[in-house]
């Protein structure tokens, strides 16, 4: 339905602000899959009502998350990157899916329990029923890869189980989903604990370098990053705070360890830390500038989130009016 490209989508979550870590390690890596792939991005907002948001701060960060992937490089006219509410098939798909998923299965899923512990006062049936709206992000739009990080693979199991029940069922509605592995870009670690992913969540904020940080805080966040008492910069498993800074300024500069380990043979951690704290702030300010052009065009934006928005809407239709009709809804008179 989509013609010869496979399908490849993603959902992104409004919620905290974009880190260097999203940006090296993935975002980056998705300007030029648009060749190979009919690319979806959806800003899913429907998800994130599974925790209190407030409602202008949510409607101002699912703004900003859509202007930064199209200032980040995702060419609008290639990518159909839309409000996840927008498409009301999102909704109504999740609903028939609900009908497909047992309890037992949702019971297994190791996000809904590290959140319902973290929000003890608010576990609501939408936290619980999460994965499925999930489900019928990827399956509504028939797609092929899903790229996902770890914390979501889950996810994407329990999305092949319920397609693949529903096939069984109904005969071939839904293409099953596999991971996305192509081009891995760098896995960034936290400035602060090497040993832990540089996280949009992380309530340390000197962990992570945001995509707005402006180029004193930048600077500042490396000054302060961890290292070790080595005092030799190398590239190895007993030096992951020296490792991970190698490995930003090689995603930043293109690089590769061996030749930056050379760059810096004798100097001490003070001097590496400045250039390495450079080579993000030259990457973070076309990118900033371009975010600032694209926020000041209202007209340029409305126009992107209207017609990325029909489009999905079109996308979706096909898979839930099939889908309506295998589980026995009567056709619509026209
Ligand atoms: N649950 C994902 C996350 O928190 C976001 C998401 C929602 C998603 N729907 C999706 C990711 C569909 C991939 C495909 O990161």
């Amino acid at each position: 339905m989509t013609g010869d490209k496979k399908v490849l989508f993603s959902g992104m979550q409004a919620t905290g602000s974009l880190t260097l870590g999203n940006y090296l390690g993935a975002l980056k890596n998705w300007v030029s899959l648009s060749d190979e792939y009919e690319c979806f991005y959806s800003v899913v907002d429907l998800h994130s009502i599974t925790v209190r948001q407030d409602p202008a701060e949510l409607r101002k960060r699912a703004r900003n998350l859509l202007t930064l992937y199209i200032a980040a490089g995702l060419d609008p006219e290639k990518n159909c990157i839309y409000y996840q509410s927008h498409v009301s098939g999102h909704a109504e798909l999740a609903w028939i899916l609900n009908c497909f998923t047992y309890m037992g299965e949702l019971n297994r899923m190791t996000q809904f329990k590290d959140k319902a512990a973290k929000h003890a006062d608010n576990i609501n049936a939408g936290l619980y029923t999460y994965p499925v709206l999930m489900a019928a992000d990827i399956l509504l739009y028939q797609a092929d890869v899903v790229p996902v990080g770890k914390d979501q693979l889950q996810h994407l199991e329990i999305t092949r189980d319920i397609a693949q029940r529903f096939n069984h069922l109904y005969g071939d509605v839904f293409t099953i989903p596999e991971p996305f592995v192509g081009r891995v870009g760098a896995k960034i670690m936290s400035l602060q604990d090497p040993s832990k992913k540089m996280s949009k969540s992380d309530e340390n904020p000197n962990g992570s370098v945001y995509l707005t940080d402006d180029a004193d805080t930048v600077m500042r966040k490396f000054k302060r990053a961890v290292t070790d008492s080595c005092a030799n910069i190398a590239y190895n498993e007993e030096q992951p705070g020296i490792r991970n800074l190698i490995d930003i300024y090689c995603a930043c500069t293109g690089k590769t360890p061996q030749q930056t380990v050379k760059e810096f043979d004798g100097k001490g951690y003070g001097e590496f830390k400045l250039a390495v704290g450079e080579s993000v702030v030259d990457v973070l300010r076309p990118l900033q500038t371009k975010f600032a052009q694209l926020q000041k065009d209202k007209a340029y934006i409305d126009s992107v989130i209207k017609n990325n928005g029909e489009k999905a809407e079109r996308f979706a239709a096909k898979t839930l009016r099939k889908v309506q009709k295998k589980v026995g809804f009567p056709e619509r008179i026209r």
